[in-house]
């Protein structure tokens, strides 16, 4: 028989599950990805991974295909979808339906849960939020990863969950950074304000490292660890990163933010009437002009070992390659 890990990735073919597949095929796992019959394959590709295509849907499907499971990293999610039900569907109830599932494996050691910073809402300017901090979500999303959260609570008694906080996460294969890149490759950089404004942002192969390390790890059980930069970054400092990392020269434009707030009533407008896929709405204008979103992710480094290992630098780098690579930029 194998000894190696069985690890089952939900979202396997979203932005951040093909780069945990990835990582995870390098530890020498044997990898099993959930995704469903729409879902689009381009980053699994000729990669050694089983795939299953019941969704999260069906709880007994889940059962099936978890079979002699050791770990799932449920990685599925939604990031933007109009409706405040929506969230619910895609965060908690897909949550539930996975811990069901996985409470029926015997062969189960753990289950990472990929909640997000949002759960706990923003900090001041200089200061930041960790563990401790209170759950003050400001936004539908944030709401539905602190009901994901609390899910994976109520089934400590039969399946051992760790939770992961990641804050923006960048990096080859995103579709939602990207479009400040493409600002940049434009010629502008945008800054939300007048005033500063802080942020933590994680390279996915940080961070695919440290939710490795969060499921493996034999005391982090019962666990929540934020997975952010060391780094304390602000919009103007990313735009000269990014226009050096692009050689390109920048106009850099601050946007008042009755200004981010207009845009986002009218994008709010546009996504409940039509359903159209906006950059900003009402909640998103909210949150790009809270003071920082920076977290600390000491306890995750004390206990776990992870480290930022990518700069924002090398970082911008190869990801504005990669764009170029694709095509996309
Ligand atoms: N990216 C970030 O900056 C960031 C930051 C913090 C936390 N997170 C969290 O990280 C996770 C992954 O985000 P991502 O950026 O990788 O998003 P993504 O690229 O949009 O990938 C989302 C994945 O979830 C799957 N999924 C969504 N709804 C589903 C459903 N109802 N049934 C089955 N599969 C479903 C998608 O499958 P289809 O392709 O079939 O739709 C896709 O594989 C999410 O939980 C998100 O909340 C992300």
């Amino acid at each position: 028989m194998s000894n190696k890990d069985i690890s089952f990735v939900t979202g396997a073919n979203g932005f951040v599950g093909s780069h945990l597949v990835d990582y995870l095929i390098e530890k020498g796992n044997e990898v099993h990805a959930i995704v469903r019959p729409t879902s689009n394959l381009q980053w699994l590709e000729g990669k050694d991974v089983i795939l299953h295509t019941c969704g999260l849907n069906s709880v007994e499907d889940l059962q099936k295909s978890f079979d002699g499971a050791h770990y799932i990293y449920h990685i599925a999610g939604v990031v933007k979808v109009p409706t405040k039900e929506g969230f619910i569907k895609g965060n908690v109830d897909m949550t539930r339906n996975v811990m069901e599932a996985a409470s029926h494996i015997q062969t189960i050691k753990r289950v990472l849960i990929t909640s997000s910073m949002a759960a706990t809402g923003y900090a001041e300017i200089g200061g930041d939020v960790d563990e401790s901090s209170p759950l003050r979500p400001i936004e539908p999303y944030g709401e539905s990863k602190v009901a994901q959260e609390k899910v994976a609570q109520e089934y400590s008694d039969r399946v051992a969950s760790t939770i992961v906080r990641p804050p923006g996460v960048y990096g080859p294969r995103d579709t939602e950074i990207f479009a400040f890149f493409k600002a940049i490759n434009s010629g502008f950089s945008v800054m939300m304000g007048f005033k500063p404004k802080e942020m933590s942002l994680i390279h996915v192969r940080d961070l695919v490292q440290g939710m490795y390390q969060a499921a493996t790890n034999e005391n982090s059980a019962g666990e929540i660890y934020f997975l952010g930069s060391l780094e304390r970054y602000d919009w103007k400092q990313l735009g000269e990163v990014a226009s050096v990392a692009m050689n390109k020269k920048t106009w850099t434009i601050k946007i008042p933010h009755f200004v981010i707030f207009i845009i986002g009533f009218f994008g709010q407008l546009l996504e409940s009437a039509f359903g159209m896929d906006v950059a900003l709405n009402k909640d998103r204008a909210y949150r790009v002009t809270r003071p920082s979103w920076y977290c600390n992710s000491a306890k995750a480094a004390k206990e776990l070992g992870f480290k930022q290992t990518i700069s924002i630098e090398e970082g911008f780098k190869s990801t504005v390659e990669w764009y170029k690579e694709k095509g996309w930029l």
